[in-house]
C-alpha cells in the first residue's frame, strides 16, 4: 500500500530494534491484523500467459527443431536449403499430386543422377542441440534411394549421422534415433541420397527424445515454467486468437487430431514490428503445439486452463474485420465445442477426439475467455450471446469479459458497464505502461467495486523506454520492482481480484516482436527476467488469506518514501505472509507492531537498470535468509522482501 492517504485507525505503533541489525529510525509502521483474517484468496490467483507471440510456440516451448516440416509455408521451401556437393546434380520440386497426407498436400521430391544431393533444414534461428541428448528423426518417404540424415554443425562438423533404406513406390513412415557427439546452438538438418535416385520426403520431425513430462515441450523452457508454479495458464494468446483478419484467426479445431494433419496458420505477428527493421516472414504457426498439448500442458504444470476463444472479431487495431451478427453461430459453436472436447465423454464427439489423442480422462476448464481485447459495441453485443449458450451448457464454466486493451476511458468504462449487466464472472483488464505507472496505481483496486463481476489481471508488464527503434524495451529491475509494487495491489485486494498473469510470456531473442517479455530464449539458452523473479516469489509465497494491513509514514521528511505492502495467513503453514517493495533510493525502516521472533526472507535487490541477459550470471535473483524481528525491519534500497513469520500457538 502506497503511504499517502493511509486511514490509521487500526495502527500499532511499535518499534523495535532487528535483532543484529544497527536501529534505524522506522519512517514507516505496517499494522497488520492477524487476529482478522479477510477474504480467501484465489488458491490459482498468481498464473502465465502463454502467448504464440516472438516464436513462443515454434521454434519456443515446443520442441520440434525442423522449421516449415510439411512444406505448407506459403513460401513452400522457406527453411531449406539446397545442399549439392561438388559435382553433385539434382533437382529438389514441391508437389502435391498422391500426397502423404491429404490436407497438408505439399511434399517434396529430390531426384539426382549421383548420391550426396539433397536439402537441409535451418531450424529456427538454428537448432540448439546438446552432446548426449538423444534426438528421434522422423519422416514420411517413398522413392527408390536411401536417405543419409546427419546432423551437422560449426564448420561442417559431423554431429550425428543416420541412414533410412529405400521405401518403394507407397508413402512409409520411417524414423531414426541419434546423439550428438557436441552441442551446437546452430546446427543444421541435412537430408541427402544415397545414391541415384528419387525419394519425396513429407512431415519431417527432429525432436529431443526427452521433452517435458514426455509430451513435446522443451524441458528448459517449460520447467521455467513449471518453476512459476502457475495456477492457470491462459492461452493461446491475445492478438492470434481474433487473427489479423478472419482468415487467420485461431481456430481450435485445426490444431487438434493428427499432427501431420493439422494445417499451419500465418501468425498475425509476422511482421508487427517490420517498420522497426525487425520482420519475421517465417513466423507460420505450425499447430504442433494445439489445444491438446495446452490442456496437457495445464495438467503437467497443475495450472487450471484458461482458453480465449474468438468472437469473429479480427484484431481491432489491424483489419478490425467483423463477422456479420447472423454469422455468429459457427463461433459460439465453436466455443460449445471445446467444452465437449475438454470435458465431454470419451466416446462421442469432440471428446472422443480428446480420447483418441490419448486422454480419454477429462481436462479441467474452469475458465473460458469470450474474446481477447475486444472493445466498441460489435463485442458489447456479442458477448451475451456466447456467455447465454455457455452458461446454458456448462453452468460451472466460469465466464471471463473484456475491459479493451485500455487502463481506464470511456471504452473501458462502457465495457464495464456492460460486463456488470451481462454478470460477466471476470472481467479481463490489460496495461502495459511505464514503471511509474504501476507504482502510481498500486491502489487501483483498493477503490474497486465489491460486488459484481471479479478482476483477471490477464495482461500488464511494466513498459520502460524503447532505447532505439527495432532494439527491445529492457527487462531491467526498475520494472519489474514497479510490478511488485502493483502486486502488493492485486494481493490486499484479493477479494475481488482472482486472477493475474504478467504478459507475454516468452520471447526468442533473435525472432521477437515484443519486448519485454518474462522469459528469454534462443536455441539453448534461457533467461529468467527480474520480472520473473517477481512473478515465482508471489505466487510461491502466496498464502491463503488476505490479512488488513495498513502502512502509514511517520510524519516528517521522509514523508516520500515509496513503501507498498501486503500481508496474507497461509493457514497450511500457520505463517503471516508480509510482501513489502521499497521503491525508493534509500533503506527504509518499518516498524512492524507485533511481529517478533523467527522468520525467513526472500529478497529480491539491485540497480534499478539491472537486468538478467541470456548467457550471463543473472543480477537479481532470490536471497534467503532467516533472522528474528523484533517489531521492525529495515527495507533495503530498491528492493522486494518476503517475510514469512510463524503464527504464535496463542494465535488464530
Ligand atoms: O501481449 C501482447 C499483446 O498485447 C497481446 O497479443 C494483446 O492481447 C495485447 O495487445
Amino acid at each position: 500500500m502506497r503511504l499517502r492517504n493511509v486511514p490509521r485507525s487500526c495502527l500499532l505503533v511499535c518499534a523495535l530494534p532487528l535483532v543484529g541489525q544497527p536501529t534505524a529510525p522506522p519512517i514507516a509502521t505496517l499494522a497488520v491484523e492477524i487476529a482478522r483474517p479477510g477474504a480467501a484468496l484465489a488458491p490459482h490467483m498468481w498464473g502465465v500467459f502463454f502467448e504464440d507471440i516472438n516464436f513462443a510456440a515454434d521454434g519456443g516451448l515446443w520442441a520440434e527443431l525442423v522449421k516449415n516440416r510439411s512444406f505448407e509455408f506459403p513460401q513452400r521451401l522457406q527453411g531449406w536449403f539446397e545442399i549439392r556437393p561438388e559435382q553433385a546434380r539434382g533437382t529438389v520440386t514441391v508437389r502435391s499430386d498422391r500426397p502423404a497426407v491429404a490436407k497438408n498436400p505439399h511434399y517434396v521430391r529430390i531426384q539426382a543422377p549421383a548420391e550426396g544431393f539433397g536439402i537441409g533444414n535451418e531450424g529456427f534461428r538454428g537448432m540448439g542441440v546438446t552432446q548426449g541428448v538423444g534426438l528421434s528423426f522422423s519422416t514420411r518417404i517413398r522413392g527408390t534411394a536411401a536417405l543419409r540424415v546427419t546432423l551437422r554443425g560449426d564448420q561442417n562438423r559431423v554431429l550425428a549421422e543416420g541412414r533410412l533404406g529405400s521405401s518403394g513406390s507407397t508413402w512409409r513412415t520411417v524414423a531414426c534415433a541419434f546423439t550428438p557427439n557436441a552441442t551446437d546452438a546452430q546446427a543444421r538438418l541435412e537430408l541427402t541420397l544415397e545414391g541415384p535416385g528419387q525419394i519425396d520426403l513429407d512431415a519431417i520431425s527432429l525432436m529431443p527424445t526427452d521433452t517435458f513430462k514426455g509430451h513435446g515441450f522443451r524441458k528448459d523452457l517449460a520447467q521455467a515454467l513449471a518453476d512459476l508454479k502457475p495456477g492457470f495458464l491462459r492461452f493461446p494468446g491475445g492478438c492470434v486468437v481474433e487473427g489479423y483478419d478472419l482468415s487467420n484467426r485461431y481456430a481450435w479445431k485445426e490444431t487438434v487430431g493428427p499432427r501431420d494433419e493439422r494445417r499451419p496458420n500465418p501468425s498475425r505477428w509476422l511482421d508487427a514490428l517490420a517498420s522497426e527493421g525487425r520482420f519475421t516472414p517465417d513466423y507460420q504457426q505450425s499447430n504442433q503445439l494445439g489445444f491438446f498439448e495446452f490442456f496437457q500442458l495445464c495438467e503437467d504444470l497443475g495450472a487450471d486452463p484458461l482458453p480465449v476463444l474468438g468472437v469473429g472479431l479480427a484484431c481491432q487495431f489491424q483489419s478490425n474485420e467483423a463477422c456479420a451478427m447472423e454469422d455468429l453461430q459457427p463461433y459460439i459453436q465453436e466455443a460449445l465445442d471445446l467444452i465437449d472436447f475438454a470435458t465431454g465423454p470419451a466416446d462421442r464427439g469432440w471428446g472422443k477426439v480428446r480420447a483418441e489423442m490419448g486422454h480419454p480422462a477429462p481436462f479441467r476448464m474452469p475458465y473460458l475467455a469470450v474474446g481477447n481485447e475486444q472493445w466498441g459495441p460489435e463485442y458489447i453485443e456479442r458477448f451475451p450471446r456466447f456467455a447465454t449458450a455457455i452458461r446454458a451448457k456448462a453452468p460451472g464454466i466460469q465466464v471471463i469479459g473484456s475491459s479493451g486493451p485500455w487502463s481506464g476511458g470511456k471504452d473501458f468504462d462502457t465495457l464495464w458497464t456492460a460486463m456488470r449487466q451481462e454478470k460477466a464472472d471476470l472481467v479481463d483488464e490489460h496495461y502495459y505502461a511505464p514503471p511509474s505507472w504501476f507504482l502510481a496505481n498500486a491502489q487501483r483496486y483498493d477503490r474497486y467495486p465489491r460486488t459484481g463481476p471479479q478482476v483477471f489481471a490477464g495482461e500488464y508488464a511494466a513498459h520502460p523506454e524503447r532505447p532505439a527503434p527495432g532494439q527491445p524495451r529492457p527487462n531491467h529491475w526498475e520494472a519489474a520492482l514497479a510490478e511488485a509494487a502493483f502486486m502488493t495491489g492485486l494481493e490486499r485486494n484479493g477479494d475481488i481480484v482472482r486472477l493475474a498473469s504478467y504478459a507475454p510470456l516468452l520471447g526468442h531473442a533473435d525472432a521477437w516482436q515484443w519486448s519485454p517479455n518474462l522469459i528469454w530464449f534462443d536455441s539453448l539458452r534461457v533467461a529468467r527476467t527480474p520480472s520473473y523473479w517477481v512473478q515465482q516469489l508471489f505466487a510461491t509465497n502466496a498464502g491463503t488469506r488476505v490479512l488488513p494491513a495498513t502502512l502509514s509514514l511517520q510524519p516528517g521528511p521522509n514523508a516520500t518514501a515509496s513503501l507498498y505492502a501486503s500481508a496474507t495467513l497461509d493457514e497450511a503453514t500457520r505463517e503471516v505472509v508480509l510482501k513489502v517493495v521499497n521503491a525508493g533510493v534509500r533503506p527504509a525502516t518499518v516498524a512492524l507492531p507485533g511481529m517478533t521472533g523467527p522468520a525467513s526472507l526472500l529478497r529480491l535487490s539491485g540497480e534499478a537498470a539491472a537486468t538478467n541477459p541470456l548467457g550471463e550470471a543473472a543480477k537479481i535473483s532470490p536471497v534467503s535468509e532467516s533472522l528474528t524481528l523484533s517489531g521492525s525491519h529495515t527495507f533495503p534500497a530498491r528492493s522486494l522482501s518476503i517475510l514469512r513469520m510463524p503464527l504464535g500457538r496463542s494465535q488464530p
